[in-house]
C-alpha cells in the first residue's frame, strides 16, 4: 500500500481558497484525523483526494504516483459521505455489493465479502431489506459496509457519524477503528468534534480557514500546541486564555495580567526574552488550576490566581469550576478539581494554585507559541 502524499495543495472557490496551500504526509497504515470547524475545508480536501473536486493547485501522490489529474474511480477510494448516501430502491445486500459489482467482482466473491462485512457492521440479518426499513444507524452501517468490502487503496471517511446518538456513535466508531485495525490501509477521518479526534486518531491534523495549524498526535497537540488556535480547539473545557504583558525584574520575569502577577520558571527565561515588554496571551488548562492545599507544587503568591466561584458544576470524579477573576471587567476562567468542591465555596473568593511547568504563552500578534 502507498503512502499519501499532498503537497501544496489549494482549491479556490472565485477569489475564495477553500483549502489553501495543504500539505501532510500519511504513512501506509495509518489513521490519520481532520479536524477543524464547520467550513475550515475538511470535505474540500476530501473530495480532492478523492478526486470529485478538480484541484486549483498543488499535487496529491499516492507513492510514487501523481494522481491530482487521475479520474476518481481510478484513483480507486473508498469514501463514506456525511449523509451516507444509500440507494433506497436496492436491498441492504445490493448497497453494500454496489461498489464491487460496479467494478465488474466475480459472483463469489460478492456472496463471500457482503455476508462477511454485514456481519462485521452487525446487519447480517437485514440483507433483504431496503433502507426505508432500516433505522438510522443501521443505514449508516450499511454505508460503512459498502465502503469496507472493497480493497480500496485509501479509506476516506467524512463525518460518517454525525447523524448518530451517542451510543450509536461510539460503537461505529469502534467499528471503524477495528476495521482498520485489520486491513492497515492508510485513511483519512474528518470530523469537527475534537474530542471524536482526540480519541480515533494515530495523528491528527487540525485544519483552520483552509490552512493546516498543526499535525501530531492527541497528546501533543494537547500539551505543545503551536498556536493559540490550536491550543483552544482541542481540550474540554477549553484552555484559559488572559492577557498578560511580560516585565522583566532582573534576572526574573513576570506575566502581569489585569488581575494578577505570576513569576515565570528560570528555565523559560531564555525563550521569552524577546518578548519583554510585549503583549502576550497566557494560556492554563483547567486542571493546572489547584485548590492550594492539593497542589502537586509550592505554592505562593508568584503563581497565584484569585477568582470569584460563580458555579460549580459536579462531574463523575471531581468537578468543575467557573470563576472571574476580581477585577473591575471579570475576566471569566474554569478550573476543574479531581476532588468534589463543596457547594459552600460558591459566591466564595478562593486562590487558585497555578502549574506554572504547564503554562504556555502566545505572541499577542502572530498567535504562535512561545513557550
Ligand atoms: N462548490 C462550492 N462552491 C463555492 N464554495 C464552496 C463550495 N464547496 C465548499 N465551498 C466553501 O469552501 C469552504 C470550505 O467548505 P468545506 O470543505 O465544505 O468545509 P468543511 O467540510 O470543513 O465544513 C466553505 O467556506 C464553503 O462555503
Ligand atoms: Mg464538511
Amino acid at each position: 500500500m502507498p503512502t499519501i502524499t499532498v503537497t501544496n495543495l489549494s482549491k479556490r472557490f472565485g477569489d475564495k481558497a477553500a483549502v489553501d496551500n495543504l500539505s501532510f504526509e500519511l504513512g501506509e497504515h495509518e489513521f490519520l484525523v481532520l479536524v477543524g470547524p464547520s467550513g475550515c475545508g475538511k470535505t474540500t480536501t476530501l473530495r480532492m483526494l478523492a478526486g470529485l473536486e478538480p484541484v486549483s493547485s498543488g499535487s496529491i501522490r499516492f507513492g510514487e504516483r501523481e494522481v491530482s489529474a487521475i479520474r476518481p474511480r481510478d484513483r480507486d477510494i473508498a469514501m463514506v459521505f456525511q449523509d451516507y448516501a444509500v440507494f433506497p430502491h436496492l436491498t441492504v445486500f445490493e448497497n453494500i455489493a454496489y461498489g464491487l459489482r460496479s467494478r465488474r467482482a466475480p459472483r463469489a466473491l460478492i456472496a463471500e465479502r457482503v455476508p462477511r462485512a454485514a456481519t462485521m457492521f452487525r446487519i447480517d440479518h437485514l440483507l433483504k431489506r431496503k433502507p426505508r426499513q432500516l433505522s438510522g444507524g443501521e443505514r449508516q452501517r450499511v454505508a460503512l459496509a459498502r465502503a469496507m468490502v472493497r480493497d480500496a487503496t485509501v479509506y476516506l471517511y467524512d463525518e460518517p457519524l454525525s447523524n448518530l446518538d451517542a451510543q450509536l456513535r461510539h460503537q461505529a466508531r469502534d467499528d471503524i477503528m477495528t476495521l482498520h485495525q485489520q486491513q492497515q490501509r492508510p485513511s483519512i477521518y474528518v470530523t469537527h468534534d475534537q474530542a471524536e479526534a482526540m480519541a480515533m486518531g494515530d495523528r491528527i491534523a487540525v485544519m483552520k480557514d483552509g490552512q493546516l495549524m498543526q499535525v501530531g498526535s492527541g497528546s501533543e497537540l494537547y500539551e505543545r500546541p503551536q498556536n493559540l488556535f490550536v491550543a483552544f480547539f482541542i481540550g474540554t473545557p477549553s484552555i484559559n486564555m488572559f492577557e498578560v504583558e511580560l516585565r522583566a525584574d532582573g534576572e526574573r520575569i513576570s506575566a502581569v495580567g489585569s488581575a494578577f502577577t505570576l513569576g515565570l520558571p528560570p528555565e523559560l527565561q531564555a525563550r521569552v526574552a524577546q518578548h519583554i515588554g510585549k503583549r502576550v496571551t497566557l494560556g492554563v488548562r483547567p486542571e493546572d488550576m489547584h485548590v492550594p492545599k492539593k497542589a502537586p507544587f509550592a505554592v505562593s503568591a508568584e503563581n497565584t490566581i484569585n477568582g470569584l466561584v460563580n458555579v460549580v458544576e459536579p462531574l463523575a470524579t471531581g468537578s468543575s469550576v467557573y470563576l472571574s477573576t476580581l477585577e473591575d471587567k471579570p475576566h471569566d476562567f474554569i478550573a476543574t478539581f479531581k476532588v468534589r468542591l463543596p457547594a459552600s465555596y460558591l459566591n466564595k473568593e478562593i486562590p487558585l494554585a497555578i502549574n506554572m511547568q504547564k503554562i504556555h504563552l502566545f505572541d499577542g500578534e502572530t498567535e504562535q507559541a512561545i513557550i
